[in-house]
């Protein structure tokens, strides 16, 4: 079997997939015409021409302006479904899907549009998923903490929350209230840090936020005493490879440093982060995509029961 097929087809965990990523061009426009949005794009091939990024924020300017036609409950089913039609169809088991509440209600859709229409595709959906509240760490400390009230009355469809958007200059601190507040009322949490920001943002979301998973963290190597704590407390890092070359992190593929987390004793599980917009291939051998699909679910927020169902022995 080549490794392209074994990657398809083993079965796997996704845990840093965004929902709005998820929005291919083609939906986006039907959702749009029937919404009566106007987009600044108006074709698919637009929408792919656009998709050309310089860095996270040139990334996060398309992103916002796509999921600005999502309006009703309908549309966020859709979205939904169609993501987890095609993760099934890769063989992803269980899926762990960020949404950003605030994108929407921001626009003055309500928050119970955006989780019901979400959730119902979850709950009608052919994979096990679990859903992570993220703040947008852009907008301010307070902005975060008023979602957070709005969350909290469906808190139990949710497992964590988290913390996207821009990075640099918005720090895991900032947020310390809200994720302090949200590990009270039982959720878990998980902090996007070490994208483009410095190693000391991994350190406060480790140490201020109290998450269990950090997104992204490839920079975390440039702290070599982090990198050990992270491997001996068995901190899993959610790497997206093809998001960080599309996003310029890393210059190509054969330069990304997920090799280097693996050999280092990271659990550093392989993730999609935005697929509609930053789609592709990895090269990797057999044994790393058989590490990989293990470290999936061991890093997830299933039980000890529910991992031990999926994970296959070495
Ligand atoms: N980083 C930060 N915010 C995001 C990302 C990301 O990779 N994807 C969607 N929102
Ligand atoms: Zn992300």
């Amino acid at each position: 079997m080549s490794v392209e097929t074994l990657i398809r087809q083993i079965p796997k965990a996704e845990l840093h997939i965004h929902i709005e990523g998820s929005l291919e061009p083609e939906l986006m426009l039907e959702i749009a015409e029937r919404n009566g949005v106007k987009l600044r794009y108006r074709s698919v091939d637009e929408l792919r021409r656009a998709y050309n990024f310089s860095d996270l924020q040139s990334f996060l300017d398309v992103y916002y302006a796509g999921a600005s036609v999502l309006r009703k409950e309908r549309d966020f089913y859709d979205m939904t479904a169609a993501y987890l039609r095609r993760a099934a169809a890769d063989n992803v088991r269980h899926a762990e899907i960020f949404f950003d509440p605030q994108t929407h209600t921001g626009r003055g859709i309500a928050f119970e549009t955006v989780i019901n229409g979400i959730t119902a595709a979850l709950r009608d959906g052919p994979i096990s998923t679990r859903l992570i509240l993220c703040f947008l760490r852009h907008l301010s400390a307070e902005s975060a903490m008023e979602t957070l009230e709005q969350a909290l009355p469906f808190k139990d469809r949710l497992v964590a929350v988290g913390l996207d958007s821009s990075e640099v200059g918005n720090p895991p601190s900032k947020f310390a209230a809200v994720f302090t507040r949200a590990r009270s009322e039982g959720l878990r949490a998980v902090a996007h840090a070490g994208e483009e920001g410095p190693p000391s943002y991994i350190r406060e979301a480790l140490d201020i936020l109290g998450v269990s998973r950090i997104d992204h963290g490839v920079r975390c190597v440039e702290d070599s005493q982090l990198v050990g704590e992270l491997a001996a407390r068995r901190i899993p890092l959610t790497v997206c490879p093809l998001s960080n070359v599309k996003l310029r992190v890393f210059r190509s593929i054969k330069d990304h440093n997920l090799r280097t987390l693996l050999r280092r004793g990271i659990v550093a599980t392989i993730n999609s982060d935005d697929p509609a917009y930053f789609g592709g291939y990895v090269d990797l051998t057999e044994s790393e995509v058989r590490q990989l699909a293990r470290n999936s679910f061991e890093a997830s927020f299933l039980s000890a029961e529910e991992k031990a169902t999926y994970i296959q022995p070495a």
